[in-house]
C-alpha cells in the first residue's frame, strides 16, 4: 500500500526537527495503513508531519463507500489499522459492526472533549463542523431564514437547493430533526423542504452555492468549512462571495430538545482502530498525533474545520462569523436514526 500525494501545504524540511507531543522516533521501516471516506488532500498534511517527525510512513487508502464491506471482507487479513470518516454515521456503523477496538488513551482523553469521543472507546471525533444554511446577499432579507424549521416553510417554495437526501452530511440533520421533533414532525418538515426545492438534488455542498449565484436558487444547506475552502479558492470566491452564512437555531426557546435556540447542528469527522491493527502502537502514536495541538491547528486553519481540542485558534475567515450556539445533542443518538432518516428520504421522494 503506497499512496502518496505530492500536494502538501507545509514544507517538509522545516518540519523534520519538530519534537511533537506522543511521537517517538522509531523504524524507519515502520508503517500505518489509514482507510479514508476523507479525501486525501484534507488529512495527508497532517499525516506528512507525523510521518516527518516519527519516520513512520502513513498509507492512505481513499474509499469513499464501501469502507465497511471492505473491512468485513477482509476480516483478520486486512491491513487496516486506522480509519477515517467525515461523518459519526459511518463511524459508528463500523464500530457497531464490530470492526474496531477500545483503545485507552489518556493523551486521547485530555485533548478529545467527552463528547466528541465514544464512551466505549472505540470512536475519536477529530474535527466539528457546522451544518450552516446560506442565503442569497441579493435576493433573500437578512434574517428571513433562521431555523431548519423555516426551510419547510411554504413561502420558500422553489427558492431551496441542497445535495442529495442520501448523503451522510443531510442523513444527519434529517436524523437530528428526528431526535429533536420525534419521526412524525421530522418527516413533515422534510417533505416540507421537498416541496420547496428549486431543482432536483444534484452536486456537493459547493454546487448549491454556485446554484446560488448564478440565480438557480436562493437558500442552501452547507458545511461551514465549504465556505472558508470557496473563499481561499479565486474561482469560487465569487459563489461564497454572493451569500450570507446563517448559523441556524440560535434564538428562541432552549433547554428541552425541539426548541429553535437549541443551536447549530454539529457532526464531526473522527477515527477509529481496526480490530485487527496489525501497527497497533504505530497506529496509536498516529491517533495521539491528531488530536494533538499541532495536528489540530493544522485542521483548523488548513481545513476551515472547528478542532475537537479546546483552545485552538480558528481559521481567519470561520472566525470572521463569530461564535454562535452548537446544538449539544449526543451524536451517537443522532447516528442511531440515521437508517430511519435515510428511509425518510425515500419516502417523501427527496431526490425524485
Ligand atoms: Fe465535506
Amino acid at each position: 500500500m503506497k499512496t502518496r500525494l505530492s500536494v502538501t501545504l507545509v514544507t517538509l524540511a522545516t518540519l523534520t526537527t519538530i519534537v511533537l507531543p506522543g511521537v517517538s522516533i522509531s523504524d524507519a521501516a515502520a508503517e500505518v495503513n489509514v482507510y479514508s471516506t476523507r479525501k486525501p488532500q484534507l488529512i495527508q498534511p497532517m499525516f506528512d508531519v507525523f510521518t516527518a517527525a516519527s519516520g513512520i510512513e502513513v498509507n492512505v487508502v481513499f474509499a469513499e463507500k464501501g469502507m465497511l464491506e471492505k473491512l468485513r471482507s477482509e476480516g483478520v487479513n486486512s491491513p487496516a489499522d486506522l480509519v477515517f470518516t467525515a461523518d459519526i454515521g459511518p463511524l459508528s456503523d463500523i464500530k457497531n459492526a464490530g470492526l474496531t477496538q477500545a483503545v485507552q488513551s489518556t493523551a486521547l482523553d485530555n485533548n478529545i472533549p467527552a463528547s466528541m469521543r465514544d464512551p466505549e472507546h472505540h470512536w475519536f471525533g477529530l474535527t466539528s463542523r457546522a451544518r450552516i444554511i446560506v442565503t442569497s446577499k441579493d435576493r433573500v432579507g437578512d434574517g428571513d431564514v433562521t431555523t431548519y424549521e423555516d426551510l419547510a416553510e411554504p413561502k420558500f417554495k422553489g427558492m431551496i437547493c441542497t445535495r442529495s437526501g442520501k448523503h451522510a452530511y443531510m442523513v444527519a440533520l434529517t436524523a437530528a430533526m428526528i431526535v429533536h421533533h420525534g419521526a412524525a414532525r421530522a418527516e413533515q418538515w422534510l417533505t416540507g423542504l421537498k416541496a420547496n426545492l428549486a431543482r432536483r438534488p444534484e452536486g456537493n455542498d459547493r454546487a448549491q452555492v454556485k446554484a446560488i449565484k448564478q440565480g438557480a436558487c436562493d437558500i442552501a444547506v452547507i458545511n461551514h468549512y465549504y465556505m472558508h475552502k470557496m473563499l481561499a479558492d479565486p474561482k469560487q470566491k465569487p459563489w461564497s462571495d454572493a451569500v450570507r452564512v446563517v448559523f441556524p437555531n440560535q434564538t428562541g426557546q432552549t433547554g428541552q430538545t425541539g426548541q429553535t435556540g437549541r443551536g447549530t447542528h454539529m457532526n464531526i469527522s473522527g477515527m477509529a482502530m481496526t480490530k485487527h491493527a496489525p501497527n497497533r502502537d504505530h497506529a496509536l502514536q498516529l491517533m495521539e498525533f491528531l488530536a494533538s495541538e499541532k495536528a489540530q491547528q493544522m485542521y483548523a486553519q488548513l481545513n476551515g474545520e472547528y478542532a475537537v481540542k479546546p483552545g485552538v485558534a480558528l481559521a481567519d475567515s470561520v472566525q470572521a462569523w463569530g461564535d454562535f450556539k452548537r446544538d449539544h445533542v449526543d451524536l451517537a443518538e443522532v447516528a442511531s436514526y440515521r437508517r430511519e432518516a435515510s428511509k425518510m428520504a425515500d419516502r417523501v421522494g427527496y431526490d425524485d
